[in-house]
Order: C-alpha cells, then structure tokens, then sequence
C-alpha cells in the first residue's frame, strides 16, 4: 500500500486480537509501530512478533481510559520516533455477561465499558492528534467501530452498542474538524472477528454455527482481515477517503 513505508503508527490494543494483527500489518508495510496496551506482556508479545518478521516496534503500557497515562504514552512515542503520522484506535472492552439491558445495568458497569470504548478513544484520539499535529503536521486516524453501534444487533448489551454509537459520532465530528489540517478520519467495522476471546466462546462448534448463521459468508472473520482495511484506511491509497466507515463484516450489515 502506498505512503506507509517509514510512517510511525500507534496502535491501541495491540497487545491481542484485531490491534495486533493491525500491528503486524502496518510494521510488514514498513512503519515503525508503537504498540499500546495495558497489558505489557501482551504488547511486548506483539512486539517480539514484529521483531521476528523484521519489523521495527515499541511497546508502551498505558490505559486508555486514564488521561495522564495517555498524555504521557503519546509523549514516550515522540520522544522515540521522533513523530507521529497514523494512530489507530482500536482498544476497547466487551462483557456480554456483565454488561445488559439498560433496566438492570448497574452505572459501575457502564461507566467501565464506555470509560475504555469510548472515553478511552476520545483520550487517545485527543493525545494522538495533538501529537501528529506537533510532529508530523497531517496524517490518518482510524477508529474501530462495530455494527453494534448502528443497530441492535447485539441485544443486552447496552453499554457496548452505546459505547461504539458514541464512537461513530466522534469520528465523523473528528473527520470534519480536521479535514482542513490534512487529518483524515476513518472507522473499521468489524464483524464477528475470531480474536482470542471470541474463539474461546465459540469453541463448541453448534455455538459457532449458531453465530454464523446470519452471516451471508458464513463464517467469522480472521483479525488478519480486518488489519488489511485498516492498513488501507491509513495508507495514501485511501488518501480522499475520510468520515467514512469501512465495514469488513462478511455482508452482516447487508442484510
Ligand atoms: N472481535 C470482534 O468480533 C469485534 C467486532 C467488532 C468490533 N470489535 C472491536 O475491536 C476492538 C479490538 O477487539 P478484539 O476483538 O481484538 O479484542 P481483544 O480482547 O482480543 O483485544 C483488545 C485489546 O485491548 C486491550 N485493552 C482493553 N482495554 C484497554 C485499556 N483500557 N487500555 C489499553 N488497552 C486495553 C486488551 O488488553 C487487548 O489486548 C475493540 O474495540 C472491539 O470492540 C471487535
């Protein structure tokens, strides 16, 4: 793809599934890639990975739902890259045994799901423009969505779906703002993606097919295949694109 090669990228929640497969994806391209979790042996595995392949990568430990950690991440990836040109914003949590209906969910519950979905991309999104703005001048920002952010097609998890709702009004807010600054603002809409939990939940095959039922592919998606969209969203290839939501959701949506 075009314009990555030697680009700095940050990845939130890159110490597993989706933000790690875009990791990896980005480094194979030719960034240098700052990956960032609040789980350090999770994003020093990422790191080692990208190691392996050849790739150049930090790994930075820091909660997204927590300004100070954010402010001062964003200032260790500077202050070691020298500047910044794409951040993709992808951290986020999921309980669908904690989370519920919106009469019987306690605010503990909410206020921790939309802390990290969607506090924790408005703090990385604020530190992480400030920071392209200061270094680079003009680059990408991607933003992972979800289809549960548009409908209800996840019920019972009312955090979540407002969660990733908030998400989708932030970036469109963000492309416009920074379009005239040659930021551009793009989100990724996942489907149902087989990252390490999801997996763990699906293991039972009839659970599975239940899942993919109303799939029109019939299956769920490899992260791998959600991190080429993003590696597009972010490259020059994608260069008139922003307020715009690329959904990778096997015709989920099309329905
Ligand atoms: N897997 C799916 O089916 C699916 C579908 C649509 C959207 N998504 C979204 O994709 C994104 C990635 O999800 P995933 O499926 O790869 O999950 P995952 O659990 O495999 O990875 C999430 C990563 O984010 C990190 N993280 C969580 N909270 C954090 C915090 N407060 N600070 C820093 N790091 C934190 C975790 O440690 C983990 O490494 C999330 O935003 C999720 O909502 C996933």
């Amino acid at each position: 793809m075009r314009g990555l090669r030697t680009k700095v990228a940050a990845v939130t929640g890159a110490g597993s599934g989706i933000g790690q497969a875009v990791a990896e994806r980005l480094a194979e391209e030719g960034c240098r890639v700052a990956v960032l979790d609040w789980n350090g042996s999770g994003a020093q595995a990422t790191v080692d990975r990208i190691h392996k392949a050849g790739g150049e990568a930090i790994a930075i430990v820091a909660d997204v739902s927590d300004e100070p950690q954010v402010k001062s991440a964003f200032e260790k990836i500077v202050e070691h890259f020298g500047r910044l040109d794409i951040l993709v914003s992808n951290a986020g949590i999921f309980s669908a045994e904690r989370d519920g209906k919106v009469d019987d969910l306690p605010k503990a519950v909410w206020d921790e799901i939309v802390g990290v979905n969607l506090t924790g991309m408005y703090l990385s999104c604020k530190h992480g423009v400030a920071a392209i703005k200061a270094t680079a001048g003009k680059g990408a920002v991607v933003l992972t969505g979800s289809p549960t952010g548009m409908s209800g097609c996840t019920p019972a998890n009312i955090a979540y779906g407002s969660s990733k709702g908030g998400v989708h009004g932030l970036s469109r807010v963000m492309a416009v703002d920074h379009a005239p600054e040659g930021i551009r603002v793009n989100v990724v809409v996942p489907g149902f993606t087989l990252t390490p939990i999801v997996r763990e939940l699906v293991a039972d095959p009839k659970v599975y097919e239940w899942q993919v039922q109303n799939i029109p592919l019939r299956r769920g998606a490899e992260p791998a295949e959600i991190a080429g969209a993003v590696a597009f969203l972010a490259s020059d290839d994608a260069s008139y694109m922003t307020g715009s939501f690329m959904f990778v959701d096997g015709g989920l949506t099309a329905i």
